[in-house]
Order: structure tokens, then C-alpha cells, then sequence
């Protein structure tokens, strides 16, 4: 454990600070629209008296909105939503050098990611802020003492913004959450693009396979999926797509990647990439069918995508070969590569979404936490999309920092768009 003396927290080395502001320094540059978030919250102080928990990776990104958050006049504590995914440098450098308690080491076993979840929990949030749900469930299930204080929440991704429609459709939802995913400027640009680029450079980085020539199998069509996809085409690959719903193995085949079940997939795949949000998309038959050296990981929020516990069932022997590449030996002699354990392989073994595309997403955050304090008194417990105008002004701010210019609707086309009178 490794605390500041005015700062507490769990990281694992306050001595890697220096390393991790100089590259929270450097995410800044490429977060334009979270910096003009940021300067107008040093200016409003719109969150001032707010404790704000927040499980989220922690990255270079993360702490560039967790600072505009404290500046914002937010009292903010951050945990990991994931074990794998922390930047130790960075948790190092956000106690030590910005004073924000953070409990997140990368590598922690489960016992320790819930105790840290617990900690952050002990903060009594007025605002949760969740990248998977892990917080909200603790808050409902185990620390129901804290759900009193909390007058609202957001949720960053695809996988927490289901489970939260869930409680909301079993009446369990304690409190109003602003699905920030389901914005436009957050799931067209970070699950596409960010997932996309992130995911192949994390199977590069853990493996420096050469993609080109590979076929390489996405589970999952989604917004993940088809940039996960796009990218591996992009490489060279020979890209195949598997599917459950009709529509979206449709917009596949027309994307021109060939769509066929996983169990056909399986035994041609070199490279197999699962982004469905589902359990268990990679099962034991799958496994059982993959030839030798296949390499298997997952950039959906879970490592349930993978059905790890059957391969392990089916080995005689396991052990690490680089660092996030662990060869499963079976026993008919074939061998298995898992990526990262199966968890977020562009979180665990690259370094997540590229700056420039969670700019976006974690405006929208910021953004939506002055919406839950501005409007406390009126929003219902349920789940909410973030408002259009956040929305559309924040693709306004991404276009104005890269420097491109629209066109607008003259007052004629406005008048034309509201009538239905005007034909050929
Ligand atoms: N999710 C995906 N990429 C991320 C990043 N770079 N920071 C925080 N959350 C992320």
C-alpha cells in the first residue's frame, strides 16, 4: 500500500508520479473540449460541496476529467472498474501531485477491487460515476447505507448502461443515472473508433503478431465490434463477424465481412476478438474446434466472454509466455494463447481509448454531472440520456478545436423541415 500523507489511497507506488503527470500532461493536449469544460468549472465552481465517487479506469484520461471534476469544486475519490486496466503511474500521480484519493493498483485480485469499490464508497457520494456498473451494484446490494446521499449518477459504457435497465425494470434503481454512453458523441466515436484502434494495439502490443494475412473473428457487431473489425481490415486481416441479431449481421455482410456462426469460425480463426457484452461467446466446443495457436482475447467490459473455466479444464498445463499472453497447453497437444487473462485486452495490455476520442466522452461526463446538480429536484429515478444540447455542444466544441466550420440552415430550410405541405 502506498498512501500520501495528506491524500489517501491504495496505489502501488507514489514513487512513479513524476512519469505519470508528465503523461496525464500530454492526454491533456489531445482533450480539448474536456479543457474548455474545465475552465469554465474553475470559473462556476458548479460542483462545489459535491462528493463525487468514481469507478473508472484509471488512466491518463480518467485523471484529466478527474481534475476538471476538482476543479469543478467536486470532492472526488476514484477506484478502478476493472483490475487489469489501472495505470499505476497515474494512480500514483493523481495522489501525489493532485491530492485526489485513488484506490486502484493494477494487477489487484478480486478481494481488493471490491475493497477498493468499498472505499470509494465510504466517501457517502452525492454522485456515483461508473464504467460497468460495479459501484452502483455494491451501492445497491452491499452499502445500501450510502444510497440515502446520492442524488444521481452516470455511466460511461455499453455493459453498465444494461444492467442499470435492468434495475430500473425491476424497480430497484435507487436514484436518477445519466446513461452517458448512449450519447452520440460518446458511443459513435469512443466504442467505434477508440475500441477499434485500442483493441488491435493491445493484441499488437501483447503479441506483435503481423495482422495482415490473419483471419481474425469479432464476436459482436455493436459499435465495439464493427470498429474492432474496420481496424483489423485495416491491418491486412481477413475479417470474419459472428452474430446473434439479424440486423446487425446484415449491416456486416454489407460492410463486406464475411458473417458465419462461431462454431464454423472457430476452426479457421488465428486471432478471435469478443466484444458482444455476453457470457461465454468463446465456449468449450469453440475452444474444442480451434487449431493450434489461436489466439483468444476480449475487449467487452467482462472476461466472462470467454469461457476460461473450461479451458482450463481442457489443460494439462498453463503458463505465461510474454507479459498478457498466457499459452494454455490442452491435452491433445494443441496450444491456446489467452490475451490478458481474457479482460479488456485494449485496457490490460495497451493503454485504453487514445485521448482525442475519450475528449469526447469524458466532456459528456463532466457535463453531465453540473445537469444532475443543476437539475437534482426534477429528474425521476430511472435511466436518462444525456440532454441533446450537452450533446450537440460538445460535437460543436470537437469541430471548433479542429478547426472545421459547417453550414447552417438558411431560415428557408428550417421553415421547409417543419412543413409537411411542400411536395414535388
Ligand atoms: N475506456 C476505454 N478507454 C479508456 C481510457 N483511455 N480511459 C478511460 N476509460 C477508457
Amino acid at each position: 500500500m502506498s498512501t500520501n500523507e495528506t491524500t489517501p489511497g491504495d496505489v502501488r507506488d507514489l514513487g512513479l508520479a513524476e512519469t505519470g503527470k508528465k503523461r496525464i500532461e500530454w492526454a491533456a493536449e489531445w482533450m480539448p473540449v474536456l479543457k474548455s469544460v474545465r475552465e469554465e468549472f474553475i470559473h462556476e465552481k458548479p460542483l462545489a460541496g459535491v462528493r463525487i465517487s468514481a469507478c473508472l479506469h484509471v488512466t491518463t484520461e480518467t485523471a484529466n476529467l478527474a481534475i476538471a471534476l476538482k476543479d469543478g469544486g467536486g470532492d472526488v475519490v476514484l477506484c478502478a472498474s476493472n483490475p487489469l486496466s489501472t495505470q499505476d503511474d497515474v494512480a500514483a500521480s493523481l495522489v501525489a501531485d493532485f491530492g485526489i484519493p485513488v484506490y486502484a493498483i493494477k494487477g489487484e485480485d478480486n478481494e481488493t477491487y471490491y475493497s477498493h469499490i468499498a472505499a470509494a464508497l465510504d466517501h457517502k457520494p452525492h454522485i456515483t460515476m461508473d464504467d460497468g456498473a460495479d459501484l452502483v451494484h455494491a451501492l445497491h446490494t452491499d452499502r445500501q447505507d450510502v444510497a440515502q446521499g446520492v442524488f444521481g449518477g452516470t455511466e460511461e459504457t455499453t455493459t453498465g448502461v444494461i444492467r442499470l435497465r435492468a434495475m430500473a425494470e425491476e424497480g430497484v434503481l435507487k436514484y436518477p443515472i445519466v446513461a452517458v454512453n448512449d450519447a452520440m458523441t460518446k458511443h459513435f466515436f469512443d466504442n467505434r473508433y477508440g475500441t477499434g484502434q485500442s483493441t488491435m494495439d493491445g493484441i499488437i502490443r501483447a503479441t506483435n503478431v503481423l495482422i495482415a494475412g490473419l483471419n481474425v473473428v469479432v464476436a459482436g457487431y455493436g459499435w465495439c465490434g464493427r470498429g474492432v473489425a474496420n481496424r483489423a481490415r485495416g491491418l491486412g486481416a481477413n475479417v470474419i463477424v459472428t452474430e446473434v441479431d439479424p440486423t446487425k449481421a446484415l449491416e456486416a455482410v454489407m460492410d463486406g465481412f464475411r458473417v458465419i456462426p462461431m462454431m464454423e469460425a472457430a476452426p479457421i480463426g488465428d486471432v478471435f476478438v469478443t466484444v458482444t457484452g455476453d457470457k461465454h461467446v468463446v465456449a468449450r466446443d469453440h475452444f474444442e474446434a480451434m487449431k493450434s495457436g489461436a489466439i483468444v482475447c476480449n475487449s467487452g467490459h467482462f472476461n466472462i466472454e470467454l469461457d476460461l473455466e473450461s479451458l482450463a479444464d481442457m489443460a494439462s498445463g498453463r503458463r505465461f509466455v510474454r507479459e498478457f499472453v498466457e499459452e494454455y497447453k490442452l491435452r491433445d497437444g494443441r496450444k491456446i494463447f489467452i490475451l490478458a487473462e481474457g479482460r479488456l485486452v485494449n485496457l490490460s495490455a495497451a493503454e485504453g481509448h487514445p485521448a482525442v476520442v475519450m475528449d469526447m466522452s469524458f466532456a459528456n461526463q463532466a457535463l453531465a454531472a453540473r445537469h444532475l446538480v443543476v437539475n437534482k429536484s426534477d429528474l425521476t429515478v430511472g435511466v436518462h440520456t444525456v440532454p441533446e444540447e450537452i450533446d450537440k455542444e460538445v460535437a460543436r466544441r470537437k469541430l471548433k478545436s479542429m478547426g472545421i466550420h459547417i453550414d447552417q440552415l438558411s431560415p428557408g430550410q428550417v421553415k421547409y423541415l417543419s412543413t409537411w405541405l411542400e411536395g414535388t
